[in-house]
């Protein structure tokens, strides 16, 4: 395999001035490599798409152009934070894609979890590939890939993102952190300036708010539970357990049960909060969430979201449980 093996002369950038060393060191080799061509880059707006955009929008400014394909299953804010910090403050040549209708269209109906990651999956590549035609003179197609990617003991994007890219598109690849390790890459972020939020984000799947709503997607549910997710975060965030805790979420099930609001009885969703720690995602402890926050949770949950009335709190390990629902 070329070049694939971490040098091991290479320092682990723990701090600033390593960091920019390292930024140094990738924008020469990136404008040797490129030159005054073009390269595309998938932006999602993850911690590794977001350093590799930031690094080449500092090596080749306009020539990169970076592609957000929004799936209709990210979270709240999301799109709007790539816009923000990319396209505003860094005046990156960004290209928006609003691909929730087609995405939720194809996904109508179908209950089957590795039915709709392959329609996720296979989608994203359709538009991404859509959106590259439209482009003149590209030569490069730059990749977030980091060096657990390359080790394949990246339980995550080792088995199943469906953030990957086209295979069919037969750029030459552009990886400039492909030897760091998560840790690394969030020292470089912050060094390259990107927002915290943006820099310490929890991992977040590909397929995104749709393995968060079993079975058969419909926009009500996935609107319940992006809502809640979005309180979720704002608590955690209020009260300091953001970056304490590996990764939490909410999950909304196809199931409704009877409930009493104003005197008058109801028939809604729960919402299931999820709050674990891990090192590697292959086991994985359940968060001790204070109760008074708890409380908090359960009453805004409860009174901002339409269509729930109960919140329930996952006490599950992994194993028996997965992480995620799906
Ligand atoms: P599980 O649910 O298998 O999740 O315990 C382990 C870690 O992997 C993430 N995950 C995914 N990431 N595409 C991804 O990119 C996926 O389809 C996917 N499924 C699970 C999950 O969020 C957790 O961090």
């Amino acid at each position: 395999m070329e070049n694939n093996k971490r040098p091991e002369s290479m320092d682990r950038i723990t701090t600033p001035e390593l960091a920019r060393t390292f930024i140094d060191e990738q924008l020469a080799a990136i404008k040797a490599q490129v030159g005054g061509k073009k390269v595309l880059l998938a932006l999602s707006g993850g911690v590794d798409s977001s350093v590799v955009a930031a690094l080449l929008i500092k090596a080749i400014g306009q020539n990169l152009v970076c592609v957000h394909v929004n799936h209709g299953l990210l979270r709240k804010g999301e799109p709007e934070q790539v816009i923000e910090v990319f396209r505003n403050q860094m005046n990156a040549n960004l290209v928006y894609v609003d691909a929730t209708d087609r995405f939720l269209d194809k996904l109508a109906g179908v209950s089957d979890p590795e039915q709709k990651r392959k329609i996720i999956g296979s989608e994203f590549i359709d538009v991404f590939a859509e959106e590259a035609a439209k482009q003149d003179g590209i030569e490069f197609l730059a990749q977030g890939t980091i060096y657990p990617d390359i080790l394949e003991s990246g339980p995550v994007k080792s088995h199943h993102n469906v953030g990957g890219l086209p295979e069919d598109l037969h750029f030459e690849l552009v990886e400039p952190i492909k030897f760091l390790f998560k840790d690394e890459v969030r020292v470089v972020g912050k060094e390259l300036g990107l927002p915290d939020n943006m820099v310490y984000r929890q991992p977040f799947p590909g397929p995104g708010l749709g393995v968060r709503c079993p079975g058969a997607i419909t926009r009500e549910r996935l609107a319940a539970v992006r809502e809640s997710d979005a309180i979720l975060r704002e608590e955690f965030a209020r009260s300091g357990l953001e970056g304490k805790v590996w990764q939490y979420f909410t999950v909304v099930p196809d199931f409704k049960s009877t409930g009493v609001r104003d005197g008058a009885r109801t028939f809604d969703w729960p919402v299931i909060i999820r709050a674990v720690n891990t090192r590697d995602a292959m086991s994985a402890t359940v968060e001790n969430i204070p109760f008074d926050l708890m409380e908090h949770i359960v009453e805004r949950i409860t009174h901002e979201v339409e269509g729930v009335n109960r919140v329930l709190y996952d006490f599950t390990p992994k194993p028996t449980g997965t992480i995620e629902y799906e």
